[in-house]
C-alpha cells in the first residue's frame, strides 16, 4: 500500500519539528521536512528517519515542485496577517490537502475565500488548526453535540512563566492577537466586552487563580455561532506570573514583538523574568461551557496543558489522521470546527495528551 506523504513547510521550526516527530510515530505516513536551509532539513530528517526537501514558501517554483507527490501539506510558517496564500493555491492546483496553524484572522479569511476553487479542483483546506486558535473552537463545536442549549462559553488561555516552545515568530503571532480588539458574542452579535478583566482558577500545572483580560476572537471562533446555538462566547488571556504578564502586556502595546528581530530580544527578556523556580514551561487552556444537557443545567470544564509548540502540533497531526481515514472528505476551505470530527479528536486528546482533563458538573 502507498504511504501517505506529508510535507511540513517550516518543518524544522519549533512547531514543524513537533509535527514531524509526531508523524514519524505513525505507520503508513512519510513526513517530509521542508525548509529553506538544506542542512537543517537534512539533519532533522536523519534524526527522525524521514524525508526532507529544500522548500521556500516565497518561491513559486519551489512551492509547485515541492508539492509533487505529496498527499497533505502543513503550513508552519505564517509570519503576518498579510502573508501570501501561494502554498494553499498551489496545493489546490496539485490537489494536495492543505492544513495550517495560522493565528492571523486576515490570512485565515483569505484561505476561506479559496473555498470554491478548492471545491472545484477537489482539495481540502483547513485553516487555524493549532492550540489557540484551534483547540477551543473544536471543544465548542463538540459541546454543541452534547448540550441542547449553550448559555455561555468562557475560554481561558494562560502562558506559563518559562514560555517554553514560544519562538520569536509565535510571539509575533501573539502580538497580533493582542492588537486585535477583543470581542464577546452576546445578544446574537459580536460586541465590545463590558468588563476589563476577570479571575479564574486554573488547574495543572499552575493550580492557582489567575488574572485574565479579554482576548481576541480568532477566525474559527468567529464562525462558531453559525453552527452552534450559543448565547455568549468570551475569550480571556493571562499569564502565570503577574509582573511578567505586565511587562508582556506593555511590551506588546509598544510593539516590541513587531518583527522577528525585536521579538527575539523581547522573548529573551521575558524568559529571563520567567526563570524563577516556580514558573512552568507549559501553557494551559481552560474552556468552561454552561448549558442544558438532558434537561439539566450542566457545566463542562475542559483543561489542557502542554508546551506551546507541542499543543500546536497535536491538532494538525490528528487532522491528518482524519484526512487519511476519510473522516474528513469534504472538499473546499474550512476552519477546524466546521470539518474536523471533534469527538474522535477529543478522544485522541484523552488518550495521548497527558495534560487533558474533562469534568461535567451540575451547574
Ligand atoms: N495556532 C496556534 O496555536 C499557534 C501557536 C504557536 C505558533 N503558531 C504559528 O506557527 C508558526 C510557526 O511557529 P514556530 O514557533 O514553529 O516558528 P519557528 O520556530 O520560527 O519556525 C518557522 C520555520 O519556518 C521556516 N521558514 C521561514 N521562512 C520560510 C520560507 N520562506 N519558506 C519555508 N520555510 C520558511 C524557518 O526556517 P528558515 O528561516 O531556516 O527558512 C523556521 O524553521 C508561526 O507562524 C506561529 O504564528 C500558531
Amino acid at each position: 500500500m502507498n504511504k501517505t506523504k506529508i510535507l511540513i513547510a517550516g518543518g524544522y521550526g519549533a512547531v514543524g519539528e513537533e509535527i514531524a516527530r509526531l508523524l514519524t510515530r505513525k505507520p503508513g505516513i512519510v513526513p517530509v521536512v521542508g525548509g529553506r536551509n538544506e542542512e537543517k532539513a537534512r539533519l532533522l530528517a536523519d534524526q527522525l528517519n524521514c524525508e526532507w526537501i529544500r522548500f521556500d514558501l516565497n518561491n513559486n517554483e519551489s512551492v509547485l515542485n515541492g508539492l509533487k507527490g505529496m498527499d497533505i501539506v502543513i503550513n508552519c510558517y505564517l509570519p503576518s496577517d498579510s502573508y501570501h496564500t501561494k502554498l494553499a493555491e498551489a496545493a489546490i492546483e496539485r490537489q494536495v490537502n492543505y492544513l495550517d496553524v495560522s493565528a492571523f484572522n486576515g490570512y485565515c479569511g483569505r484561505i476561506m475565500q479559496l473555498n470554491s476553487l478548492a471545491e472545484e479542483k477537489g482539495a481540502t483546506l483547513v485553516t487555524a488548526l493549532g492550540a489557540y486558535p484551534g483547540i477551543p473552537g473544536l471543544i465548542l463545536a463538540n459541546s454543541g453535540d452534547y448540550f441542547s442549549e449553550i448559555s455561555s462559553a468562557d475560554i481561558y488561555f494562560v502562558l506559563g512563566g518559562k514560555l517554553q516552545g514560544l519562538t520569536p515568530l509565535s510571539l509575533m503571532g501573539v502580538q497580533y492577537m493582542m492588537d486585535v480588539p477583543p470581542l464577546v458574542w452576546e445578544s446574537n452579535q459580536w460586541q465590545k466586552p463590558r468588563v476589563t478583566g476577570t479571575r479564574e482558577s486554573i488547574g495543572k500545572p499552575f493550580n492557582k487563580e489567575i488574572f485574565f483580560s479579554p482576548g481576541m476572537i480568532t477566525h474559527d471562533l468567529h464562525m462558531i455561532p453559525e453552527t452552534v446555538k450559543i448565547d455568549k462566547i468570551s475569550s480571556w488571556s493571562g499569564m502565570e506570573n503577574l509582573l511578567q504578564g505586565l511587562v508582556f502586556f506593555i511590551g506588546m502595546k509598544l510593539g516590541w514583538a513587531g518583527s522577528e528581530k525585536k521579538a527575539a530580544r523581547f522573548l529573551k527578556l521575558l524568559k529571563l523574568m520567567g526563570k524563577r523556580r516556580k514558573s512552568h514551561p507549559e501553557m494551559a487552556l481552560k474552556v468552561v461551557v454552561k448549558g442544558i444537557k438532558d434537561g439539566k443545567p450542566m457545566k463542562r470544564i475542559v483543561e489542557i496543558n502542554g508546551t506551546e509548540d507541542y499543543l500546536t502540533a497535536l491538532v494538525p497531526v490528528l487532522a491528518c489522521d482524519q484526512l487519511i481515514d476519510g473522516q474528513i472528505s469534504q472538499k473546499g476551505a474550512f476552519t477546524g470546527p466546521q470539518i474536523v470530527e471533534t469527538e474522535t479528536l477529543l478522544q485522541s486528546f484523552r488518550d495521548i495528551a497527558p495534560g487533558y482533563k474533562e469534568d461535567w458538573v451540575l451547574d
